[in-house]
């Protein structure tokens, strides 16, 4: 008996005959989709097995969405979930899971711990479908605040997202802290009636004085004076930010900021801190035992003590025994608030003066 499964299953294994089951499969694969009025549904296990071991061969290729699409595959809803929450933003499983999975599907993938929430909230916010839309705002009025600044993001991903972050603006239950990065991702919109809305509910964040802003794409096409804009980094930036041995260490150093961001980049590093945290620099609360309460970020973690680097540059050391509440910061550590302290003339020196800083 065990010689006779010995021989079955190295014949199964044998390379020539697992070659030859794949182009079985291929070929079955490649007439049920010539044949126009074939039914997956109703279709032999024989041939559910072949079109299955295909799709789990080509997972992601052109012929698996294809497929998927044509036969609404029920069974590969799983995978098109883990699809959409790899690395990069994937519209195509996003938009099949939906379809084919609606609400149950994506509340299932959301509750999988395994797959990476914020790519699957990107995936899924360049779905234009309002389930994708209502499951993305319930994001919006949470408390979770990384899930609503990832909602927020993927909703400006769609034209019925951007009107959802659209309709929370104009009704004011948009939460503060995301209010500039709405406003900067809608003032950027394709679609005219949507900045001109936006212009109005959600304006741009105003600059001393209340001057508001243009759109960052316009505040890049602009020139100033790198000398005078010297000046606003020594009232406004130094107390955080090196340049060359100048400043105090606290931010990252800018000495070569100039050779790192475009001027785009650099207006929304200003306007919307909160858009992209530098990495090493996510700022914590921390509490210790003695009722002390320290806010910066971790330069050091060790098993006995950690060290946390506060705003002035100070490294404080706490033992983790005594560390009580260590909570991660849902934003920046540099204040959102700075454009207020500046006109919009000095926001345009101050960029320029940043672009000279080059290696
Ligand atoms: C209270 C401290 C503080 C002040 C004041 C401050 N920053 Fe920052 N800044 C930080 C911290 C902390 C980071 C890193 C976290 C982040 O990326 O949000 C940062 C990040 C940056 C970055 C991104 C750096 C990179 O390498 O990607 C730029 C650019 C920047 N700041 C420019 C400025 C400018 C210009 C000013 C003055 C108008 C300023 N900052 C004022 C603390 C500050």
């Amino acid at each position: 008996m065990r010689f006779f499964t010995g021989i079955v299953l190295a014949a199964l294994f044998a390379p020539s005959l697992l070659r030859a089951d794949e182009a079985r499969d291929k070929l079955i694969v490649e007439t049920v989709l010539k044949l126009e009025s074939f039914n997956y549904q109703s279709s032999s296990e024989k041939v559910k097995g072949a079109i299955g071991r295909y799709l789990t061969k080509n997972r992601g290729s052109e012929e698996y969405y294809e497929l998927i699409e044509r036969f609404r595959v029920e069974s590969e809803v799983a995978s098109l979930a883990k699809l959409a929450s790899e690395k990069e933003v994937n519209p195509r499983a996003a938009a099949l899971l939906v379809a084919i999975g609606g609400e149950v599907a994506i509340k299932a993938a959301l509750g999988d711990s395994g797959s990476s929430r914020a790519s699957f909230l990107m995936s899924l916010g360049t779905v234009n479908d309002p389930v994708a839309v209502e499951i993305l705002s319930g994001f919006l009025k949470g408390k979770d605040k990384v899930a609503a600044r990832d909602s927020a993001n993927a909703l400006a991903g769609s034209p019925a997202g951007q009107l959802c972050l659209l309709e929370f603006a104009e009704s004011g239950a948009l939460a503060d802290e995301l209010k500039n990065g709405v406003a900067l991702a809608l003032s950027a919109s394709v679609d005219p009636a949507i900045r001109s809305r936006v212009s109005k509910a959600l304006p741009l964040p105003s600059s001393l004085g209340g001057e508001l802003l243009p759109p960052v794409a316009q505040l890049a096409q602009m020139r100033g004076d790198a000398n005078k804009g010297k000046l606003i980094y020594m009232r406004a930036c130094f107390t955080c930010h090196k340049v060359g041995e100048k400043g105090i260490d606290f931010g990252p150093a800018l000495t070569e900021i100039g050779d790192k961001l475009a001027r785009e980049a650099l207006y929304t590093a200003i306007i919307d801190p909160n858009e992209a945290i530098s990495f090493g620099y996510e700022g914590f609360s921390i509490e210790t035992g003695q009722g002390r309460k320290l806010i910066g970020y971790l330069a050091s973690e060790g098993d006995q003590e950690i060290g946390i680097k506060v705003p002035g540059g100070a490294l404080i050391t706490v033992q983790t025994s005594e560390i009580k509440v260590k909570d991660p910061l849902s934003v920046s550590l540099m204040p959102a608030s700075l454009v207020a302290t500046m006109s919009r003339d000095d926001l345009v020196n101050l960029v320029e003066y940043l672009t000279t800083l080059k290696k």
